[in-house]
């Protein structure tokens, strides 16, 4: 087997987050996520290899997490409003090996109650929110220190 000094993070973003940069700026910031992400491949290159999917259904999302799940050494996910609903992905994220990171944009417990509630945090690695586009990237340099 070749031995991997790269290591592979995937980005997961779940519905709504396609229209980051124009959706709510003023809690979800104005920067589109595509430039945003480019600069998270510059910062953690060559260390890491970054990839990014998006998709706005759920069955899409599990299918991406069950794609890569064995094979990438971590997953950083936000999965929008179905993190609060959403026991599909939950029991997709206890199927797989690959540790995921549960992320938001926004501080959720400091919004509707609604959001207080997550299907997932229980069987992600750790939750990161409330830090705005920066918690992608914090997420990123747990899984770097978890190696
Ligand atoms: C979100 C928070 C969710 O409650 C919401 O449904 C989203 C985005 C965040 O990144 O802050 O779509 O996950």
């Amino acid at each position: 087997m070749p031995i991997r000094t790269t290591m592979k993070i995937a980005i997961i973003n779940g519905p709504n987050l396609n229209l980051l940069g124009t959706r709510e700026p003023g809690i979800y910031g104005n920067r589109a996520f595509e430039g945003y992400f480019e600069s998270l491949c510059k910062r953690f290159s060559p260390k890491v290899e970054l990839s990014y999917f998006q998709s706005n259904h759920e069955g899409a999302l599990i299918d991406e997490i069950q794609r890569i799940g064995f094979d990438y050494d971590g997953i950083v996910l936000n999965a929008g409003a179905y993190t609060h609903t959403s026991i599909a992905l939950a029991d997709c994220i206890k199927a797989i090996s690959t540790p995921v990171i549960e992320v938001h944009i926004s501080n959720v417990h400091s919004r509707e109650e609604f959001r207080h509630r997550s299907m997932i945090s229980g069987v992600c690695r750790g939750v990161i929110a409330g830090f705005g586009l920066d918690s992608y990237r914090l997420a990123v340099e747990a899984l770097i220190g978890d190696e």
